[in-house]
């Protein structure tokens, strides 16, 4: 029905003019909302907003499972990503496009697994597809922004805002950006060997890295919204910029593993 899905964050609801909407299930429950089936440069892709309907679900509440389960039991098997990011950096302000290589996962108590049972240890070491990240980074240049290649990610759980203290930190490990949503959702499509990739819209400079006394709602919303016209831009060049045909490592992650569930 699709293959390639595009999962929008905050203020992101909106992806395709012609789309189809269905209703599905998933054995983990019930998917942030129903998916748009839309044609993107004569390839079909679905859309699913990852916070659902007028921003139902906060990042800690979003059935990641359902999600990921949901896109793949309809075809799909390359997943693109946008979301909303703090900036660790000084040099990536807000409206910045990065496309990042790297996550650190500080979240806790959220389901980070489909395979409950037995010995399923996925790679993850690059936790995104090469070949997506390329095609994002091309499809950026070609839409008028320059997009940087690369950069850590660190998830945090929120729904609050990080500290100073815990802002610098993170940025003192090296690490250029923060968000709420990248974890567990680039591991679960991992483990049903999908093609994912992030492209992340630097909303504000994290607490302790900027001058102001802290991030707000407001401004992450309001900033989001002023560029969220060339991030979808760059979206559905990125779609068209994606290969065919997968040779990229994540369609193989699985072999010689014995999985306990039948993957849709
Ligand atoms: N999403 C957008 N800005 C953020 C920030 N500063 N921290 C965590 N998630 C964010």
């Amino acid at each position: 029905m699709a293959d390639i899905a595009v999962i929008g964050g905050s203020g992101f609801y909106e992806l395709l003019d012609d789309a189809e909407r269905i209703e599905i299930g998933t054995p983990f429950g019930a998917p942030s909302d129903a998916i748009s089936v839309g044609t993107v440069g004569g390839r079909s892709v679905a859309f699913l907003p990852r916070h659902g309907q007028g921003h139902q679900f906060p990042a800690h509440r979003i059935n990641y499972r359902a999600n990921l389960w949901a896109l793949r039991s309809l075809g799909v098997r390359q997943i693109l990503a946008p979301c909303a990011v703090g900036s660790l950096r000084r040099e990536l302000g807000p409206g910045a496009v990065v496309v990042p290589d790297q996550i650190v996962d500080r979240t806790t108590g959220r389901i980070r697994s489909y395979y409950d049972q037995g010995a399923v240890h996925v790679s993850f070491a690059d936790p995104y597809c090469p070949h997506g990240r390329l095609a994002a980074v091309k499809a950026a240049a070609a839409s008028g922004t320059e997009a940087t290649d690369g950069g850590t990610m660190v998830v945090i759980d929120g729904p609050r805002f990080s500290t100073r203290a815990e802002s610098q930190w993170y940025a003192s490990a090296g690490w250029s950006l923060v968000n709420m949503t990248g974890q567990p959702e680039a591991v679960l499509a991992r483990e049903l060997e999908l093609c994912y990739t992030s492209v992340a819209l630097v909303t504000d400079l994290d607490a302790g890295i900027g001058p102001e006394e802290s991030v707000s709602q407001e401004e992450v919303f309001e900033v989001f919204a002023q560029n969220v016209q060339q991030l979808r831009k760059i979206i559905l060049e990125t779609v068209k910029e994606l290969p065919e045909e997968r040779t990229c490592g994540c369609s193989r992650v699985l072999e010689g593993m014995t999985i306990p569930l039948e993957l849709p």
